[in-house]
């Protein structure tokens, strides 16, 4: 049975741990809960807002509407051939024990995206991605319940039209789907791994690991990330607030005559350049304007400092930032997280 509660605070449901309330809120656990209520938030006329593990949003006021929170789990196999098999995990999982599951029962394939925050629902949206790999390179299919109609339809990796950080649920498909469960298509055997990122390789030599398991390179994963990323329970935070910018490499090229260390990763007529870099460089890099901070050891996290931070604080954190870099750098950083 759906519930619908009134007057909710959303600080347990967003990892900045920003305090905010909406005005509707249900925790749905089956697909018949979700059509209740977005049959009510219809026949009330309700902005809905659809809250996964809380990581890519920024709530920066109340909200005056419906806030599903979706907890629908489970995971399960398919044979698929004698070399992989697929994994089928409800959008209500935590990413992270997804992964862990995985590595378990020794399937490849999701190693390099261990610890990530969030929810297996909203990975298609954003197509998340570290250390080399993306949910793109094993994404299988997803089914989405559409908002206006209640079918559900099946999407394959083409009609997802993943790009960095983006995705067909980002753009046309924004605000009309609900993703149920997301497949992807692992390894059993003969896993295909992926050690050429810098961070990893130094990780693992560290580790004393010369022909790393898919453990292993979860664990060097791990250890990296503990190391420079906040924990989201201790300190609030959405991960990388930006996007690393591409920029039309004939810029690049002008800004390398002046910033000669700056790193970048041309490819043909457009170059991808590390915000955290732009930031650091810009003087952010572990300063605190109120309650809050750039973290001090990676600056494209932007960090609620005190945990008494309010949205909007943090968004014009966020745009001083932007300011900053623009000046210096003519590149315009874009936010990576949701603002709500
Ligand atoms: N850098 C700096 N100063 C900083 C941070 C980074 O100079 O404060 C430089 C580094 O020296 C390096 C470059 O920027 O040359 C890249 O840094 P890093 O390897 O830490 O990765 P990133 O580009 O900052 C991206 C993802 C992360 C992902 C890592 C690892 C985006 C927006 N972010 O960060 O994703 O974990 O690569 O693959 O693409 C997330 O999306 O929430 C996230 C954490």
């Amino acid at each position: 049975m759906m519930t619908i509660q009134e007057n909710i605070s959303l600080q347990p449901y967003n990892t900045f741990g920003v305090a905010t309330n909406t005005h509707f809120f249900t925790e749905i656990t089956n697909v018949e809960e979700l059509k209740s209520a977005l049959t009510f938030a219809k026949e009330k006329e309700l902005p809905l807002l659809l809250l996964g593990g809380g990581s890519n949003i920024l709530l920066t006021k109340d909200f005056e509407g419906l806030a599903i929170k979706l907890s629908l789990k489970g995971i399960s196999t398919q044979e698929n051939d004698e070399n992989s098999v697929l994994v089928t995990a409800e959008a209500g999982e935590n990413w992270h024990q997804f992964v862990l599951w995985c590595l378990d029962h020794q399937y490849g394939g999701l190693e390099n995206l261990s610890l990530i925050p969030g929810n297996v629902g909203t990975s298609p949206m954003q197509n998340i991605g570290a250390y080399g790999t993306e949910i793109k390179d094993t994404f299988f299919e997803c089914t989405a319940l559409n908002i206006e109609t209640f079918n559900i339809e099946t999407f394959n990796k083409e009609q997802c039209q993943f790009g960095y950080r983006e995705s067909f649920f980002k753009r046309e498909g924004k605000n009309k789907y609900v993703i149920l469960n997301v497949t992807f298509q692992l390894t059993t055997q003969h896993h295909k791994t992926s050690v050429e990122y810098g961070a990893i390789q130094s990780e693992l030599e560290e580790m004393g690991i010369s022909t790393p398991t898919i453990q292993d390179i979860s664990n060097a994963v791990i250890r990296i990330r503990q190391s420079k990323l906040p924990d989201p329970k201790l300190i609030g935070n959405a991960g990388s607030f930006f996007k690393n910018p591409v920029i039309p490499t004939s810029l690049y090229e002008t800004l390398k005559q002046k910033f000669e260390n700056m790193p970048a990763y041309p490819n043909g007529e457009f170059t991808k350049v590390p915000a955290g870099w732009l930031i650091e460089h810009s003087g952010w890099k572990g300063k605190q304007i109120g309650n809050v901070a750039s973290h001090a050891k990676q600056a494209l996290v932007i960090i609620n400092a005190t945990g008494e931070a309010s949205g909007q604080e943090i968004f014009d954190f966020s745009t001083q930032i932007i300011d900053s870099v623009k000046s210096q750098y003519s590149i315009e950083l874009e936010r990576e997280v949701n603002i709500i």
